[in-house]
């Protein structure tokens, strides 16, 4: 195979920009995001399908992007950590519900549980502790921090049903 033919241009939408890159065929969407477009908050831990420190939005579903070959995405929208607070800083809920309740450590897990955190609040409006646990079984945190997670979580839930 000729070189050029190994090489592939994806355009996609990332936080509301629109990007073109150049990729080889294999290149896992994961690192066309940390590589090629210097967003690093998307975090790899093991890029075999099991942590979920990559997980994303990818065209309004949360997924783990160590899953998707880049090429996949071409002309989907994503949005990735880096998307979520406001131009002036502003922490979206679940980053700032993840801050008042103390749910991170080393931090490492934190932008996957986020993005996933958003899919579990746009498939539950009202989840149990259960539903909260499930729904974050693919996200793993290293620093075991689940009992703070679940409950900024929750909290999340309480303020929805109080407005
Ligand atoms: Fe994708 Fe671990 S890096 S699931
Ligand atoms: Fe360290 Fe979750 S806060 S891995």
């Amino acid at each position: 195979m000729h070189e050029a033919e190994k090489h592939h241009a994806v355009t996609l939408t990332i936080n509301g920009a629109r990007r073109t890159v150049t990729v080889e065929a294999r290149k896992l969407l994961v690192h066309l995001i940390r590589e090629d477009l210097r967003l690093t908050g998307t975090h790899v831990g093991c890029d075999t399908s099991q942590c979920g420190a990559c997980t994303i939005e990818l065209d309004g579903r949360a997924v783990k992007s160590c899953t998707v070959l880049a090429v996949m995405a071409d002309g989907a929208s994503i949005t990735t950590i880096e998307g979520l607070s406001e131009p002036g800083g502003t922490l979206h809920p679940v980053q700032a519900a993840f801050h008042d309740h103390h749910a991170l450590q080393c931090g490492f897990c934190t932008p996957g549980m986020v993005m996933s955190v958003r899919q579990l609040l746009k498939d539950h409006s009202d989840p149990s502790e259960e539903d909260i646990r499930h729904g974050l079984a693919g996200n793993i945190c290293r620093c075991t921090g689940y009992h703070n997670i679940v409950r900024a979580v929750e909290s999340l839930v309480v303020k929805e049903t109080q407005s």
